[in-house]
């Protein structure tokens, strides 16, 4: 359990950015951002528009101009954070410079005016699709009223806006993909507070792409709610496909043609990419895993549950059965290839024989990792309209345990048998624990630590050979630099 928590907790913790400096600007914003790597991506959008009306970011909240929460909505534990954390920002207002406090994303997106009415934490409320406008709405709050924009696009992918790097280590970075699901999972509130899918345009993914390898970064994660729903054929959300021109949907490009532009254009850059659905994973994909060896061999598959009654509640696409054979089939592409988990425990209706499920799904794949949930009852969801939460929290609290315990011991298992093999490590910075090992993650996305030579440098790619393990970190030690 308390693994569990401490995952649930990390998952929604806010991380104040670096500073970020332009000479002219003269305002500070406080940015800080919770939940998915989506919401940190996004912060980097705002920095960028941000920075041109004269902000620089810092992270320390007495002198901002600016406060900005960008938020999270998929559990009811994550919004509890952020009120806190308004609250907290409220007591500000009584100082000297009367900071303006907005907060972004999914929250926004979800409580909409009501914030400003009812809850009166914030000035200022802007949605993932409105951060353009944020100009205008600093506009209307520099003159004391409260400023809202909540309206979801259809096509806005932020394209054309170049993010400001935050608060990385520049050697990895995200790069959206797409924004919006439209998968409508019962329990799930991305769809409303996201909207739409859209795909970005693959050229300006590409150019966005080339610029982080210019400036020397060595790691690029595709983000999406949804990327291997990807498709690109000149605009708009995913579902006006049909009514395509058909030279349109001829010069179309789906995900796995995206990862091999980006893999044969930026050959020494690693290729990661988050979230993958199975219900729209091709095997096309592995295929281009297989082929170019700067994409990962790791995907994040979300299952949810092992049980297909309660995925058909849930409103996935997909049995139990098909999930495992897609995971057989991958193996026989990729071989070594590693995958990770989301797991929710007491979804409405799960009675123990489903929870059962989920544990004998987990022990026949034996996953590397996972993102284990307790289930969170989300105001309008379908599963919130239609079905009842009816799992008492102590059988909630018991059956996650038991799920996070097991894979605590595949974890270990998966670990162990990297032992006594020799794999690539890019250096991701200094070891949390000691300032003299270096850390960096094996193309399977395991965490590795080992000591440090003089030959090598954050962001260099290096042969370390794996002598140990615990059942979240490898431990090996440095062959050569290559
Ligand atoms: N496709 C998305 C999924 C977003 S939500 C992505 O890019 O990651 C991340 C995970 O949170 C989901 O996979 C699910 O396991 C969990 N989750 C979503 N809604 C939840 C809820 N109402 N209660 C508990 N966990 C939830
Ligand atoms: Fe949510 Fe399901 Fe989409 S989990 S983000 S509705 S794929």
């Amino acid at each position: 359990m308390q693994e569990g928590e401490k995952i649930i907790v990390e998952s929604i913790q806010g991380t104040t950015t670096q500073i970020v400096e332009d000479k002219k600007n003269t305002k500070k914003v406080f940015l800080e951002s919770y939940g998915c790597q989506m919401n940190f991506s996004d912060s980097e959008i705002v920095a960028s528009i941000l920075q041109k009306q004269g902000y620089n970011t810092t992270s320390d909240l007495k002198d901002a101009d600016l406060i900005l929460l960008n938020t999270c909505s998929i559990r009811d534990k994550a919004e509890q954070t952020v009120r806190k954390r308004l609250s907290e920002f409220n007591s500000l207002k009584k100082n000297e410079k009367k900071p303006t406090i907005g907060v972004l994303g999914c929250m926004a997106e979800r409580l909409k005016a009501k914030f400003l009415e009812e809850e009166k934490l914030v000035d200022l409320v802007v949605g993932p699709d409105a951060y353009k406008d944020l100009p205008n709405l600093l506009q209307e709050t520099d003159d004391g009223r409260n400023a809202i924009n909540v309206i979801l696009s259809k096509d806005e992918t932020y394209g054309d806006i170049q993010p400001v790097r935050l608060g990385g280590n520049g050697v990895t970075a995200f790069v959206t993909i797409t924004r919006g699901c439209d998968n409508m999972c019962t329990f799930c509130v991305v769809p409303f507070t996201r909207g739409r899918e859209r795909s970005r345009d693959p050229h300006s993914i590409l150019n966005e792409c080339v610029d982080l390898y210019e400036k020397g970064y060595k790691e690029i994660t595709l983000l999406g709610q949804n990327v291997d729903s990807y498709l690109w054929f000149g605009g708009g959300p995913k579902k006006d496909f049909e009514k395509a021109s058909d030279i349109q949907k001829e010069t179309a490009i789906n995900f796995a043609q995206l990862l091999e532009m980006i893999a044969k254009k930026l050959p020494e850059t690693r290729i990661r990419f988050s979230t993958s659905n199975p219900q729209d994973m091709s095997l096309e994909v592995f295929e281009a895993i297989k082929k170019y060896n700067n994409i990962c061999k790791y995907v994040h598959l979300p299952v949810q549950s092992g049980s297909t009654s309660v995925l058909k509640r849930m409103n996935r696409q997909h049995t139990r059965e098909e999930y495992i054979d897609l995971i057989k089939k991958a193996k026989e592409i990729v071989p070594d290839i590693a995958f990770s988990h989301d797991m929710i425990a007491g979804f409405c209706g799960e009675t123990e024989e489903e929870h059962k499920d989920t544990l004998s799904l987990m022990e026949e794949i034996k996953y590397d990792f996972g993102y284990m949930f307790a289930y969170s009852d989300r105001p309008g969801t379908p599963a919130h309209k239609k079905m009842e939460d009816d799992v008492p929290h102590e059988i909630k609290k018991r059956r996650l345990s038991e799920i996070i315990e097991l894979q605590s011991q595949h974890s270990l298992f998966r670990m162990k048998s990297y032992v006594g093999k020799t794999y690539e490590v890019l250096i991701e910075g200094d070891s949390k624990k000691d300032k003299n090992q270096w850390k960096g993650r094996i193309s399977q996305n395991a965490m590795v630590v080992f000591n440090k030579t003089e030959n090598e440098n954050i962001g260099d790619f290096v042969q370390v050979k794996i002598n140990d393990c615990t059942s979240a970190t490898l431990i090996g030690e440095v062959i050569n630099t290559i």
